[in-house]
């Protein structure tokens, strides 16, 4: 899919899903025989849990969070509005937190204090992306990353520039120049 807005593939379909295959069978081997719930944040990790789940081959719970919009004030703790909670109860279990992409950490960090405090037995974060550079929080339990990736505009493979581009089967950069013509929000 070729769109002018993109300057660079950052990540091919072929590097994620390579990367994807070996999170997914990292993860599978850890939590064998645990009673593992994969918790995940709406909407930038749609495809990144779709693809990870699929591929691992223990059993496992899934459930959603939504939280309010990035562009939508995020201050400077973290503290996010929390827009739809989990459905399942956390207590004893084994969580995994999967995420698209963690940036300053600040959302990541808001939520794993949401979910320490409902007493599961483990708790552990897994990204797709991990964007180092603009890290703020530095203490989270990132037990599983996929890439580090500069620090640049990324879109595509659920992740967006005003809510488009998630679709994109890869990752790619926006262009500069569109950036500087249409600034984002944030
Ligand atoms: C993205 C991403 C993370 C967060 C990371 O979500 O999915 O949740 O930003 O940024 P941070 O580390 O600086 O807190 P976003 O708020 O853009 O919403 P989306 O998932 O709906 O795209």
């Amino acid at each position: 899919m070729v769109t002018p807005e993109i300057s660079q593939v950052l990540l091919t379909e072929e590097q994620i899903r390579v990367r994807v295959r070996a999170l997914a069978a990292e993860i599978s081997h850890d939590y064998a025989g645990r009673d593992l719930l994969v918790v995940s944040v709406l909407k930038g990790a749609l495809y990144f849990l779709a693809d990870l789940t699929r591929m691992m081959d223990i059993p496992l719970a899934i459930d959603f969070m939504a939280i309010s919009s990035y562009r939508g004030g995020k201050g400077p703790s973290g503290a996010v509005r929390l827009v739809k909670d989990l459905d399942e109860d956390l207590t004893g279990r084994h969580v995994l937190l999967v995420e698209d992409i963690i940036d300053t950490g600040l959302t990541a960090s808001y939520l794993l204090r949401s979910l320490q405090a409902r007493d599961p037995a483990d708790l552990a974060v897994c990204t797709l992306l991990d964007k180092t550079a603009r890290r703020i929080a530095h203490t989270l339990p990132i037990r599983y990353r996929g890439f580090e990736v500069p620090d640049l505009f990324l879109v595509g493979y659920g992740l967006d520039y005003r809510q488009f581009h998630r679709n994109l089967p890869y990752i790619g950069v926006i262009r500069d120049d569109f950036l500087r013509r249409e600034p984002a929000s944030s």
